[in-house]
C-alpha cells in the first residue's frame, strides 16, 4: 500500500516539509510505500472554472497537475500539509485541491474511500481554520479521515522551527500511526 505526502509550501525544507516527512517516516516504518511531493518543485496553476473537465475527464490546463493527480488516484492514503497564509491554506495547495476535486468528481469520485490526513503549520494563528479547510476536501470526496491526539497543527516560523514543537510533532506521528492502522484494517477486510 502506498501513502503520498503533499507538501503545500512554496518553501523548500520548511516546517510543512518537516511535518509531512515525520508522518511519512511513521508510515514507512509500518511497511507502507511512501512518496513526498513538494509543490515548491511543481507548477500547478489555479482552476479556471472552464468546466472542460466535464467532457475531458481531465483538466485542460497542461502542467504538473496531471502527474500529481495520477499519484493521488493511485495512492491508498493522502497526506496534505500546508503552511498558514493569512489564516488559510497556501494558494499552491488550493490550486491543486480545487482541480483535483473537480476532476475526481467528473471521473466518478475516484478519491472515494482513500484515507486522508491534513497538517497545518502556522507561526501563531489560523492553524485550526486551515486544518478544517483541508479536511473539507477529504469529506466532500468521500475520503476517510483518521484522528489523532489533537488537531494536526504545529507551530513555527523559520525553516524547521517546528522541530521545537514536540506536541505538534507527536500529533502528526499519531495521525500517521492511525492512518496505517486504518488502511491495514480496510485492506484486510
Ligand atoms: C504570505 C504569508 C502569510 C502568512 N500568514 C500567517 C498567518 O496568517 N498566521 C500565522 O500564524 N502565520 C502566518 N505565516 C507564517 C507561516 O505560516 C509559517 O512561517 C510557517 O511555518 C511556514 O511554513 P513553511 O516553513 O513550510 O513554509 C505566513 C507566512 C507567509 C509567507
Amino acid at each position: 500500500m502506498k501513502v503520498i505526502g503533499i507538501v503545500g509550501s512554496p518553501r523548500m525544507r520548511g516546517n510543512t516539509e518537516y511535518l509531512v516527512n515525520e508522518a511519512l517516516t511513521v508510515l514507512k516504518r509500518e511497511g507502507f510505500e511512501t512518496e513526498m511531493i513538494r509543490l515548491s518543485e511543481k507548477n500547478v496553476a489555479p482552476c479556471e472554472a472552464c468546466n472542460a473537465c466535464s467532457e475531458l475527464m481531465d483538466c485542460k490546463i497542461a502542467d504538473d497537475f496531471q502527474e500529481i493527480f495520477e499519484k493521488m488516484e493511485q495512492a491508498d492514503g493522502i497526506i496534505v500539509g500546508s503552511p498558514v497564509y493569512y489564516g488559510s491554506a497556501s494558494p499552491q495547495v488550493m490550486a491543486l485541491l480545487d482541480r483535483a476535486g473537480f476532476v475526481a468528481m467528473k471521473k466518478g469520485r475516484t478519491l472515494e474511500r482513500k484515507a486522508g490526513a491534513a497538517i497545518a503549520v502556522a507561526r501563531r494563528a489560523g492553524a485550526n481554520f486551515t486544518f478544517a479547510q483541508l479536511n473539507y476536501f477529504f469529506y466532500i470526496n468521500g475520503m476517510i479521515v483518521p484522528g489523532s491526539t489533537y488537531w494536526n497543527v504545529a507551530y513555527g516560523l523559520g525553516l524547521e522551527d517546528v522541530k521545537k514543537d514536540e506536541e505538534g510533532l507527536q500529533t502528526v506521528r499519531n495521525v500517521a500511526a492511525n492512518m496505517a492502522w486504518l488502511l491495514k484494517k480496510i485492506h484486510a477486510a
